[in-house]
């Protein structure tokens, strides 16, 4: 097995925002704009950690909290806790080890990682860590789609083969938001770094004079509800849509035998004035009612934003860009730690806040004026 390397941890670090500093220092001025810009004005990449911020917690005391815990069921399998690592490509921008280092992270402490299409490490060298430890969360591969069925079917057989337990179709992003930050600087993959479970990029379309290379050229090829009917024919994995916002949406999906969405606005990168996954999420958790498996992301670096998740309906949560600042700043160890905090800081918080299992955060655990 490839073992990521150890290094030491900086001293101080109290929570996951401390990581950042130390993350900026390590990584070039290229790969940081690609890191952490959002979408144009950056409105809902702010909304995001504003949105957490704003919700306040309405605790109870005096509960009896012994025998307490952290444990979820998520598509069927228990986990201890309910953190998974976001779907965040080229890792290795960022560290030497790239996503090998979260798997072992992951693994570690017990947490799920969903693997990026545009991962830069072979999948089969993330899978290994995680499926050799009976406690590491869920493994899961994110997918856009690739307007080649028989490259589609190669990669699904791929990651089937691979131990990967469930599919994330991302459907916000058919083309990549206005990302000023990353056009100012002059985001450029460097040479050595590609996604390395994809193989080639397909010939763009010929456009003809006058057409959009936007709508003749990359539309054409995007996914549309067919796809996502065609992937669930294709594949024995269960599969889950990344980046629904609208409850009509939301419905068909699960119509279509959708298993779970991720409740996302990709991290404020892709629409720009998209509400806070915060105000998205109770909308959905309301339209579908109380079955249907919801993940939230965007913004979350703190365990009260994990339990006020919950509250809001949330079965699990992702982490994004600050475990990939704990990655920059001290590789395998540091998202380690950074997880350890988070869990920690979760536990803290629902021993606070009166919750002896998650199960327990409903809305009555917000306050409202
Ligand atoms: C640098 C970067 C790369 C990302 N790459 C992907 C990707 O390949 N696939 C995907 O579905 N989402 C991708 N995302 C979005 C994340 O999965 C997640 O939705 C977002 O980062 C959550 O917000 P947060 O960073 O505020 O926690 C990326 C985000 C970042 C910051």
């Amino acid at each position: 097995m490839s073992t990521p390397r150890i290094e030491a941890l900086p001293n101080g670090l109290a929570n996951l925002a401390d990581f950042e500093a130390h993350a900026h220092a390590r990584v070039d001025a290229n790969a940081w704009a690609y890191l952490n810009g959002g979408a144009a004005d950056e409105l809902t990449l702010r909304a995001n950690r504003v949105a957490w911020d704003a919700i306040k917690l309405h605790p109870r005391v005096l509960r009896d909290l012994a025998g307490g815990h952290t444990r979820v069921t998520l598509l069927g399998r228990e986990l201890l806790h309910p953190i998974l690592l976001a779907p965040i490509a080229y890792q290795r921008l960022f560290h030497v080890d790239g996503e090998l280092a979260i798997a072992h992270a992951a693994a570690a402490q017990s947490a799920g990682l969903i693997l990026s299409a545009q991962a830069s490490v072979v999948m089969e060298d993330i899978a290994e860590p995680m499926l050799a430890e009976p406690s590491a969360g869920p493994l899961w591969f994110q997918l856009y789609w690739r307007d080649d069925r028989d490259f589609m079917q190669a990669l699904l057989a791929r990651i089937e083969a691979a131990g990967f337990e469930a599919l994330v179709l991302t459907v916000d992003a058919p083309v990549h938001g206005a990302r000023d930050r990353e056009r100012r600087a002059g985001f450029k993959l460097p040479d050595d770094i590609r996604a390395i479970n994809l193989g080639g990029r397909k010939k763009p379309l010929d456009l003809q004079p006058g057409q959009s290379a936007l709508f003749d050229g990359l539309m054409p090829r995007a996914a549309t509800w067919r796809e996502v009917d065609w992937l669930r024919a294709h594949s024995r994995l269960p599969l889950l849509l990344k980046g629904v916002s609208h409850a009509d949406d939301a419905r068909e999906a699960l119509q279509r035998g959708v298993a779970g969405l991720v409740v996302s606005n990709h991290g404020g990168r892709a629409l720009d004035t998209l509400p806070a996954t915060a105000e998205l999420l109770p909308r959905l958790r309301a339209a579908l009612g109380a079955e249907a498996t919801l993940i939230v992301d965007g913004g979350i670096s703190r365990g009260t934003d994990v339990l006020k998740a919950f509250a809001l309906g949330a079965n699990a949560v992702l982490l994004g860009r600050p475990y990939v600042h704990a990655l920059a700043a001290a590789g395998a160890l540091g998202v380690a730690h950074a997880l350890r905090l988070l869990r920690d800081e979760l536990e803290i918080a629902m021993a606070l806040s009166g919750c002896k299992t998650l199960a327990d955060a409903g809305p009555q655990l917000l306050w409202t004026s």
